[in-house]
């Protein structure tokens, strides 16, 4: 029997990530060489310390429900680390913890939107977003930021698309797939225009705050605007930072009403977040980020081979990322070419399947809203990442 699914269901699909993973696996099952660059996740373990918390938290029969809110002793380091690594201020009734970053959004989403709603998304834009948002019954309003812009919204763009039913704007700083980071002479241009509209709610996504590369340190829009913080969701998370994708912990702070609705639209669905999860994350916050300087020093060092390759392919267009976990290229020069086989290359999909077929998985820009482009992970190890920008350099070569 084939289910009848609800339209809500209908309206967002499997991620496209996921899909690019599956044929992988597939393709590795059958004995190819094929290098992943479609993950987004750390090639790093979780620091030992924060497993032996884990264990020690288990042991110590840390294994029954939670607050749906969060453990109080995690959003107590929450506000630390806030007033400590980035500067804000903000009381415990703020601070909410779900099942990793994303269930934040959708909790944002689902504790706001009414049917028709809009919720600007600068594009490229991480596909969970206009999904948490079509789910939910709002109407994502997608504002393209293009190369020329380094793939960042401009104070003009957003002025024309905020209307009256405009509830958010994503900001996502440093951003998947682009790894742009907006300057501070940018996010002032931007919270001027915000001033002048203040029914807009501003979603912050800083899960990837301290991949930031050449020096540069956490800047959040907060800090430059301190006065947008009452209608701002700040969300963060230990997935990226401290290689914890699987534990499942992020965090959303932002007005005490909102929280404690998104914590309603929680306690309905899967309350609050894992024990053992949660005394993982209390570890992170409190070990501090020493170990991470090593990390970001080896995925710049990934960023600039990958760039440096790729910068010398004729027909691709890199913009170099200032932080994250991702090269993102443009390809319209490969585009009406053919490969070896006679077959033409129409798309970025097309590109990506070469590639692919070359023994490079990446994922087409197609995925983050913005074409034609593909996103190459630089979340795995150094050799293959240089060996993926040969690979790509020789298989564009060759086309014709
Ligand atoms: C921009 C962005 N926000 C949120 C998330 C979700 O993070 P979490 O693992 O904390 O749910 C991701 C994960 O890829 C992401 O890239």
């Amino acid at each position: 029997m084939t289910v009848r699914l609800s339209t809500r269901v209908q309206r967002v699909s499997l991620s496209a990530n996921a899909a690019a993973k599956s044929r992988v696996t597939q393709l590795r099952e059958a004995g190819r060489d094929i290098l992943d660059l479609t993950t987004g996740e750390p090639d790093f373990d979780t620091p030992q310390h924060i497993k032996q918390a884990a264990y020690a938290a288990i042991a110590a029969g840390a294994t029954k429900y939670t607050p749906t809110p969060g453990v109080k002793a995690l959003r107590l380091a929450v506000q630390r680390k806030l007033a400590q690594e980035n500067r804000l201020e903000y009381p415990l009734s703020s601070i909410v913890i779900a099942n990793g970053a994303k269930q934040i959004i959708f909790n944002a989403f689902a504790a706001t939107l009414d049917d028709g709603d809009e919720v600007l998304v600068p594009t490229p834009y991480w596909p969970s977003f206009p999904d948490s948002v079509r789910f939910n019954g709002g109407e994502p309003v997608f504002i393209e930021c293009g190369l020329e812009q380094g793939c960042k919204l401009l104070p003009t763009q957003l002025e024309q698309h905020i209307t009256e039913r405009t509830r958010w704007l994503i900001l996502n700083g440093p951003g998947n797939p682009s790894g742009a980071v907006y300057s501070e002479a940018e996010l002032h241009a931007l919270a001027d225009v915000l001033r002048r509209h203040p029914h807009v709610l501003i979603l912050l996504d800083e899960l990837y705050e301290h991949i930031r590369f050449d020096g540069r340190p956490p800047q959040s829009l907060l800090n430059i605007a301190p006065d947008l913080l009452d209608r701002s969701l700040l969300v963060g998370g230990v997935s990226k930072t401290y290689a914890m994708t699987g534990w499942r912990i992020g965090f959303g702070v932002g007005p005490k009403n909102l929280t404690e609705a998104m914590a309603v639209v929680q306690s309905q669905s899967t309350s609050g977040a894992s024990s053992v999860g949660q005394a993982a994350a209390l570890a992170a916050y409190n070990g501090g980020l020493d170990f991470l300087v090593e990390q970001v020093a080896a995925y710049q060092l990934r960023r600039d081979i990958l760039v440096k390759s790729l910068e010398a392919v004729e027909g691709l267009e890199v913009l170099e990322p200032q932080g994250g976990f991702f090269v993102f290229v443009r390809c319209a020069g490969l585009l009406g070419r053919h490969r070896p086989d006679g077959l033409r290359i129409d798309n970025d999909e097309d590109v990506v399947a070469w590639l692919l077929e070359e023994g490079v998985a990446g994922v087409a820009g197609s995925a983050y809203g913005l074409s034609p482009w593909f996103r190459l992970s630089i979340a795995t190890a150094t050799e293959s990442v240089a060996e993926a920008g040969r690979r790509i350099a020789t298989a564009c070569g060759s086309l014709r």
